[in-house]
């Protein structure tokens, strides 16, 4: 959800107002996301190096992420959506975290679209706990090395269980993935919205889709070898 910000800026607002409005545009896409049938959505709303942002920015948007939780909690139950958090919530203040895990156990039973919301996130910091918890088990008996494969080791990631995922979109016109999901978006498509992210309407949305659907997958198959169906 990146250009908040900047958004805010190129209208002499606090980057705070950018934020909330970047808020308010998350509801929405959330919502498209149901009514499109999509069955996970990830959003980066924190990552573990945005600490290093100045503080009143910081606690400003962990009150935003706090009220947005209160005033849409009847939401996530109403369109079936069932929300999980990747990253280190240890980190977070009770005000966040103890509402947050709230909303997750309410929502597990939901059946819909799959909300994950990253905060306090970081591939490099993910993977490193899957080695760290791995080398653990192998040290205790528990696992063979020889045995490690990617679906034993994505086990090990936050994101276990949840599908790595098809499309990944940045907004504001950068260019890059910033440790997000580095191993799960290995055959990723990736969309470069222009736009900011308070900016970034379902209409957007549809159109990022449309570019996703002209895409070809080959996951490292000849174009040819994809028009061929496999023999039984
Ligand atoms: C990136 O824009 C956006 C964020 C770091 C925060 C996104 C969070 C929300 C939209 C609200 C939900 C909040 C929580 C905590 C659940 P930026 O500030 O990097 O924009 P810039 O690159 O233009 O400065």
């Amino acid at each position: 959800m990146d250009g908040n910000g900047r958004w805010a800026a190129s209208r002499s607002l606090p980057r705070l107002e950018g934020h909330r409005r970047g808020a308010e545009r998350l509801i929405e896409i959330v919502d498209a996301c149901v009514d499109l049938g999509i069955s996970t959505l990830t959003v980066f709303a924190f990552s573990a190096e945005n600490w290093k942002r100045p503080a009143d920015e910081i606690s400003g948007l962990f009150k935003l992420g706090e009220w947005i939780l209160r005033a849409h909690l009847s939401r996530l139950e109403r369109r079936n959506v069932k929300l999980r958090v990747i990253g280190d919530l240890k980190a977070m203040p009770d005000f966040v975290r103890l509402p947050l895990q709230d909303a997750i156990l309410a929502s597990a039973k939901n059946t819909g679209l799959t909300l994950v919301v990253a905060l306090n996130y970081g591939a490099r910091q993910e993977t490193l706990q899957a080695v760290q918890a791995m080398v653990q088990k192998a040290a205790e008996g528990k696992l063979n090395a020889a045995e490690i494969n990617w679906a034993s080791f994505a086990e090990h990631l936050e994101t276990k269980g949840l599908p790595d995922p098809d499309l990944i979109i940045r907004t504001s016109g950068e260019h890059r993935l910033s440790n997000f999901l580095l191993l799960q978006s290995a055959y990723a498509e990736i969309v470069f919205a222009s736009v900011h992210w308070p900016d970034f309407t379902k209409e957007q949305l549809h159109l990022a889709l449309a570019e996703y659907a002209k895409r070809e997958r080959r996951f490292g198959q000849t174009p040819e070898q994809l028009q061929t169906p496999p023999t039984p």
